[in-house]
């Protein structure tokens, strides 16, 4: 029996229509686009409709997906989502809302919190369907309406994130050179209080109903362990910083992508940034930077991309990914 091997067949993503500039904040807020601009790099970010639901974001998301794979809803064998705004609390799942959105019916549908670093995990969990011969192909969707849980008198958080969805369908293939080469995924809880969402059971007059971050330790904490999560991944598989064509990092801050990437002596043209245009959108950053350069024609089948992310949990990961969706015609 030949060997089979999780491959990123397509890529995918939606941006919402409300686009808000520094310049718009420093309306309601004592903030400047100087401050935002220099200690972040974000210019502006995309914010959803009051009625557009997580769920929609997903499925703008999947539904080009599954297209750019040349597949019907009907392929589709599981559909997972990563986020951190939910459409719900808890149920029903915004997998189990946008795979019915999609068409995708009597097909397992879940989500999966990871936070920022949520596609990262999404990709480890398709990897192992694909590679344990479950599922044949997995639609794994990054969807966020982090608007709905920002608290926009905080400056602090409010003009860091943004709203969208990002998708892709990881197939399965006989080709190694084609495939996801290793994703490596890590987590740990002990700082969890720097960086999360309102409790499941906060009371009705908690102070706390929104994002809450300590943006300074958390900036600290992922510069140290992104840098040397990604020096272990490329070690571990035998890659040097030059074979890798686009190093395709969570958009959190342009200060932690530099400091990243001049660690590990990137230049400048293998690094992607979208984070001037989209601020931090969480788990759908990774796929939406990735689609960046595959609408601007950059991204070619073959090439090699290396992913890293960082987020609330804390959790982290990175991956070494061979492309293997069908070049942009
Ligand atoms: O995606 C998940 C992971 N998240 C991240 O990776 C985010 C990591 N953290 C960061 O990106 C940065 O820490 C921030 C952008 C959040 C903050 O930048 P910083 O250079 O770490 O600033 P700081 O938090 O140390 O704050 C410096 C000053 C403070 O004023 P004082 O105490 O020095 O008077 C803040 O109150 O900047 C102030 N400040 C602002 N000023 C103008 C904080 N936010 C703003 C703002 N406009 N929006």
């Amino acid at each position: 029996m030949k060997d089979i091997f999780a491959s990123l067949k397509s890529i995918a993503s939606y941006i919402p229509p409300r686009c808000v500039s520094n310049a718009d904040f420093e309306k309601t807020l004592d903030t400047s686009d100087e401050w935002i601009s220099k200690r972040t790099g974000i210019k502006t970010r995309y914010f959803a409709t009051p009625e557009q639901n997580t769920s929609d974001l997903a499925y703008e998301a999947g539904k080009l997906a599954i297209e750019r794979a040349k597949l019907s809803p009907n392929d589709i064998d599981a559909v997972i989502v990563a986020t951190l705004s939910p459409e719900y609390l808890t149920m029903p799942s915004t997998a189990c809302i946008a795979a019915y959105k999609l068409g995708i019916q009597n097909k397992p549908a879940f989500d999966i919190s990871g936070a920022c670093s949520g596609f990262i995990y999404l990709l480890n969990v398709a990897k192992s369907f694909i590679e344990s011969r479950t599922y044949d192909n997995i639609l794994i969707i990054g969807a966020e309406k982090v608007s709905s849980v920002l608290d926009f008198e905080d400056r602090g958080t409010c003009v860091l994130f943004g709203d969208g969805g990002g998708a892709a369908v990881v197939s399965a293939t006989t080709d190694r050179s084609q495939s996801i080469l290793d994703v490596h995924i890590a987590a740990n809880g002990k700082y969890g209080d720097l960086l999360y969402t309102p409790r499941f059971n906060a009371t009705s007059n908690s102070p706390k109903q929104y994002l809450q971050m300590k943006g300074n330790e958390v900036f600290k904490q992922a510069v140290k362990t992104l840098a040397q999560d990604v020096k272990d991944i490329l070690e571990h598989n035998a890659i040097r910083p030059q074979d890798v064509k686009f190093f395709v990092p969570h958009q959190a801050n342009l200060r932690i992508i530099n400091a990243v990437g001049e660690m590990l002596d990137f230049s400048p043209d293998q690094i992607v940034l979208t984070v001037q245009k989209y601020g931090n959108t969480s788990a759908a950053s990774i796929p939406m930077a990735i689609d960046e350069i595959y609408k601007q024609g950059k991204l070619k089948n073959g090439d090699l991309l290396l992913l890293d992310a960082f987020g609330g949990g804390f959790t982290w990961g990175s991956a070494l990914v061979y492309f293997n969706g069908e070049n942009l015609q």
